[in-house]
């Protein structure tokens, strides 16, 4: 068989490349009849909102509500706009992402009590500029971690992670907070307006969020805020108990012989 010439391998190589531009080119401009999402158009079916349970060890849907663009997505209080920046400022999403994906291992692995975690949307974002999506998992994911703990636990943590959580590799955010003398036991370091702003940013994460919970309305079946009150109460007494909740807000190493084993950072 006789080698092909040069010329010829050029032609055919040009013409293959231009054929696949003509094809890709038709395909773009037909698709969005075949498939709506692609024209850009998303319409009200598509924002539908999920509600999982978890039934027998499995995570089944139980119901889903077309969303309610009448309902507010909660803005941030101007403290709360505070901690944002603080959380932003202190490299908070180098290490915790704020998205549960719609995935049953995650939306297992952050539920709060009996209620599965729903999985985060779009909507929440509205007023995250930048969004804290995050990319590293090292901590918790925290978008659901609003009213998870105290107020007190918020604070206890940041100052000294590990003892609220033993052996947390969670850095201590001691510049947080005042009043802090090592010498003196009777010294409670004190939060500064920025601990308290990033601890009322952390209470609104989840916020805003609804989960379908059959037994509302007698039986019938309704939406509910995703966070049940005694969910909150009890899981906040069982998170806070499991992690060694510290008697007093904060521990002063020289102290109550408790303490004696915390390190002061
Ligand atoms: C170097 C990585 C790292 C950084 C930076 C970091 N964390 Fe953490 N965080 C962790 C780890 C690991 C845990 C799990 C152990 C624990 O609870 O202390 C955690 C746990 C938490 C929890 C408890 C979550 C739960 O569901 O129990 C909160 C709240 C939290 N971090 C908030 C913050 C905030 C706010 C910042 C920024 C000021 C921050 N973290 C910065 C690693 C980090």
């Amino acid at each position: 068989m006789a080698k092909p010439q040069a010329e010829q391998s050029v032609f055919w190589l040009g013409s293959f490349t231009a054929l696949t531009f003509i094809v890709a080119i038709v395909a773009t401009g037909i698709a969005p009849s075949v498939n709506p999402h692609l024209n850009g158009n998303f319409s009200d079916e598509d924002h539908y909102h999920a509600s999982y349970q978890y039934v027998n060890g499995q995570l089944v849907q139980v119901s889903s509500a077309k969303i309610d663009d009448s309902k507010p997505v909660f803005g941030y209080t101007l403290l709360q706009e505070r901690g944002r920046l603080v959380y932003q400022r202190e490299g908070c999403v180098y290490c915790h992402s704020q998205q549960i994906r719609p995935l049953a291992s995650e939306m297992l692995r952050y539920r709060i009590g009996s209620s599965v975690a729903p999985s985060s949307d779009e909507r929440e974002y509205i007023y995250d500029q930048p969004h804290f999506l995050g990319t590293k998992r090292n901590g918790p994911d925290l978008d659901r971690v609003g009213g998870k703990y105290s107020d007190d636990w918020q604070y206890s943590h940041l100052y000294n992670p590990a003892q609220m959580v033993p052996g947390s590799i969670m850095p201590a955010f001691t510049w947080l907070f005042v009043n802090k003398n090592p010498a003196d036991p009777s010294s409670v370091p004190i939060p500064t307006i920025d601990a308290r702003a990033l601890v009322a940013y952390l209470q609104t994460l989840g916020a805003g969020r609804e989960v379908y919970d059959p037994a509302l309305n007698g039986g019938k079946g309704g939406w509910r805020p995703w966070l049940k009150l005694q969910d909150a109460v009890t899981n906040q007494t069982m998170s806070e108990d499991t992690v060694h909740r510290a008697k007093v807000p904060i521990i002063v190493p020289g102290g109550s012989t408790a303490s004696s084993s915390v390190m002061y950072q």
